[in-house]
């Protein structure tokens, strides 16, 4: 690994530390204030390509380029995928994929701010954003999800108590009242709602999930899992084992379309939490993405773990019979 790289992220029973942008916010205009109960104004994101060129990479994970076969140069898709939590480490690399396929994404962020941090900027036809807090169900207006195809919902937050908590952001307001909320207000139109999960959900109370389980994660989860089963909206769930990789501090799209999942490339797709073991965030985001358009991965609930070796990386007819191999109706 680059002497230069991130360290990978604790565990989801570890508080996160995520270290705050520090190159470029200085740089970048400031978005205008506005209440949590009015939807965010549509923003025009316009790319500047010194802006990422200015950023500097002492943050990033590695300097090995993922080519994507997926590259296209007009937006070449009818989806409208809203991205829940794109600023976390999961969220993150799915709006960059999104982005780097030339599908329109909108984000509902609690700070519309670090959109710009993130991902520079963009035209508002490819990348939208709109404020909102998931635990409030006045925030979700119906206007943000006007036009919306498809959902990628990687909300969460520490399992123990950290200052990621502050507000009362538990894991009960987040992964199952938030998550609720969401599902709520999504439009009956949808053709697909991701939501990213985690293995162990189904054995909370068993050793060592019940552990991880003391202030509830695992439980509220499942919860958030139920919710999304039983509200009739096409979905596909996905859970993750312990993130590895990111979340990527350096805030910079080009840094975040160079990640890899490093040695850990080799994916591994079950069911029946069964599997245990660890995961790229990017092969989960890359997971999320390819499910979109997979349809047998409809009403289907995958565990992932990634491992050493050869993975599929973009290749959708990879990422197809992975997911077939693990489906068992
Ligand atoms: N860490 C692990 O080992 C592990 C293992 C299995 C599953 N998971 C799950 O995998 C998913 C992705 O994990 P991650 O570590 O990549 O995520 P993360 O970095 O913790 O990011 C969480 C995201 O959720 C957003 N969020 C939190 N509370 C919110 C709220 N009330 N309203 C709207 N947005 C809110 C955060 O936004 P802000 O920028 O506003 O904070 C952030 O974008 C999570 O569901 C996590 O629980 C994690």
């Amino acid at each position: 690994m680059a002497p230069n790289s991130l360290t990978l992220s604790p565990s989801i029973d570890l508080p996160l530390s995520v270290k705050p942008p520090t190159q470029t916010s200085h740089s970048l205009p400031l978005l205008p204030f506005r209440t949590l109960n009015s939807p965010y104004s549509p923003r025009k994101f316009k790319r500047k390509p010194t802006l990422a060129a200015s950023v500097s990479r002492s943050n990033a994970v590695s300097e090995q380029v993922i080519q994507s076969d997926t590259n296209q140069t007009s937006l070449s898709s009818s989806k409208l995928v809203l991205v829940v939590g794109g600023t976390g480490g999961v969220g993150q690399l799915v709006v960059a994929s999104l982005l780097d396929r030339n599908i329109r994404a909108r984000l509902l962020l609690r700070n519309p701010e670090k959109a710009i941090t993130l991902f520079g900027e963009q035209d508002e036809e490819k990348l939208q954003v709109r404020q909102g807090d998931t635990r409030n169900p006045e925030d979700l207006d119906p206007s943000i999800f006007e036009g919306v195809t498809h959902a990628i919902c990687c909300t969460g937050t520490t399992a123990f108590p950290s200052k990621r908590w502050d507000g009362d952001n538990t894991p009960e307001r987040t992964d199952w009242e938030g998550v609720r909320n969401l599902v709520s207000a999504l439009p009956s139109s949808l053709k697909r709602i991701i939501l990213v999960s985690s293995v162990g959900v189904t054995k909370f109370n068993e050793l060592p999930w019940s552990i991880m389980n003391l202030f509830g994660v695992l439980k509220y989860k499942k919860m958030g899992e139920d919710f999304v089963r039983n509200s009739g909206l096409p979905y596909t769930i996905i859970r993750p084992g312990r993130l590895t990789d990111g979340p990527y501090t350096s805030y910079d799209l080009n840094t975040l379309l160079q990640a890899t999942a490093g040695e850990r490339r080799a994916v591994v797709i079950g069911q029946g939490d069964k599997l245990v073991g660890e995961v790229s965030r990017l092969v989960v985001a890359e997971a999320c993405v390819q499910a979109l358009d997979i349809d047998f991965t409809q009403g289907q609930i995958y565990e992932i773990n990634s491992v050493q070796g050869e993975g599929p990386g973009k290749d959708p007819r990879k990422w197809e019979q992975l997911f077939k191999a693990a489906t068992s109706n």
